[in-house]
């Protein structure tokens, strides 16, 4: 385990470790479905609402202008941390939001009969979307299957290319199982063919360094609360060269130039994309939480999260029936497993009145879960994050097998 990693300070940031459950202190293995918050971050959130309250672009008092230039700062902040131009950079409510947006807005450029590939690993966020635009433009949506190893079939995706092909839609990191794809690989076949690429970065985002030059996709999406923020703000980024041609998903006041009786003239992006008041606080909140993960380090974080799920892989696969589902090497900090005739949702239950918190279930993933992977017990998810410790692996690890003993 890396020595630079100071372990004791960042747990000591989280002031949630420090509470109970059902006596017990918290084990927080979760962090897939939401992270914690840092002290730092909610403090400054906290100061946002109590001192520096204001509408912002709208107002030429000195509280607008501060806060304005705050929430410009925080689309800096993103856009340094992707490594994207600052008017590339959408504030949304979450990745739902951004991936809705970029569907409805683009589905004019399909034609009926155009085809759009996801892949079985993806969030129901990232297939919804995509069902109901090719219900109502007469699409056609192709999904990638996976190996027996949970891993994405690179050769099947190659086999499903055809001319009508207009949109790849690919998670870079399964929520539920972890596994990280390969997407470098699956942009470059996608770009030869002319196919527009978005990324889900929600999974990926805390853990991994994104780069959107780097990537070269044309959208990449993410939420705030998956990184230390508050929830209530997201971000869909888009290829500078797109931002003209995307319609906005939604109109409203703060996105115009001007507006008569007939007809409204659109600011410049972003803006044109931000109608109404937008979640101000909130993205300023991010703007701190992703400057709080600088701080750290991302390769820090990979490196110290890889370590605890090595420990945690080790302990899980010596329990008799444990299947974990995906090559360790192919993951970072989540670990997903089935017992035999086991119910994950009894595994969750009896941790959580350890005061371990882990999900189990299906994890908004149903098409990979039950269709692609043929799992109807649902999928007990370990998920690892900054805070947590060996301690917490080895005590959760005991936890499951004892559970299972009491379950069998
Ligand atoms: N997408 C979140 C999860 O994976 C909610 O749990």
């Amino acid at each position: 385990m890396s020595n630079l990693y100071d372990i004791k300070k960042i747990r000591s940031d989280f002031p949630q470790l420090t509470i109970k459950l059902k006596k017990n202190p918290l084990i927080y293995l979760d962090s897939a479905a939401t992270t914690l918050k840092p002290k730092e971050v909610i403090d400054k959130l906290s100061d946002l609402y109590l001192f520096k309250t204001a509408n912002i672009h709208r107002a030429a008092h000195e509280l607008s202008q501060n806060l304005s230039t705050d929430y410009e700062t925080a689309r800096e902040n993103v856009a340094n941390f992707i490594n994207a131009k600052q008017n590339e950079v959408i504030f949304t409510k979450g990745t739902t939001e951004s991936i809705n947006f970029v569907a409805q807005s683009y589905a004019k450029y399909f034609s009926k009969g155009s085809e759009i590939i996801i892949s079985s690993l993806e969030h129901h966020s990232n297939i919804l979307p995509w069902q109901n635009i090719a219900k109502e433009y007469g699409l056609v949506l192709k999904f990638i299957k996976c190996l027996p190893s949970g891993e994405l079939d690179f050769n099947h995706f190659t086999s499903l290319i055809s001319k009508k092909t207009k949109l790849l839609a690919l998670t870079i990191c399964s929520n539920a199982l972890g596994i990280i794809n390969p997407v470098k690989d699956y942009i470059n076949v996608a770009k030869k063919n002319k196919i527009k690429i978005l990324l889900d970065a929600a999974q990926s985002i805390s853990s991994n360094i994104t780069d959107v030059k780097k990537l070269d996709a044309d959208f990449l999406v993410f939420s705030g609360h998956k990184i230390f923020a508050p929830t209530g703000i997201g971000v869909l980024w888009v290829k500078e060269n797109l931002l003209e041609t995307l319609k906005p998903y939604q109109v409203g006041g703060g996105m115009i130039s001007s507006v008569d009786k007939n007809s409204y003239a659109l600011a410049c992006a972003p803006y044109r994309f931000e109608a109404g008041t937008p979640p101000i606080v909130q993205a300023i909140s991010l703007g701190h939480a992703l400057n709080y993960v600088k701080n750290i380090g991302l390769q820090n974080i990979h490196d110290y999260e890889k370590s605890l799920l090595t420990a945690l892989d080790e302990g899980l696969s010596k329990i008799d029936g444990v299947k974990i589902i995906g090559p360790l090497k192919s993951r970072v900090n989540i670990c997903s497993f089935t017992v035999e005739g086991v119910h994950s949702s009894d595994i969750g239950q009896l941790l959580s009145v350890q005061g371990i918190c882990v999900r189990t279930g299906n994890h908004c993933a149903q098409p990979l879960v039950v269709e692609e992977l043929g799992i109807n017990t649902g999928l007990t998810r370990i998920s690892l994050s900054i805070y947590n410790n060996l301690e917490e692996v080895v005590a959760c690890v005991d936890s499951v097998k004892k559970c299972l003993e009491m379950l069998r």
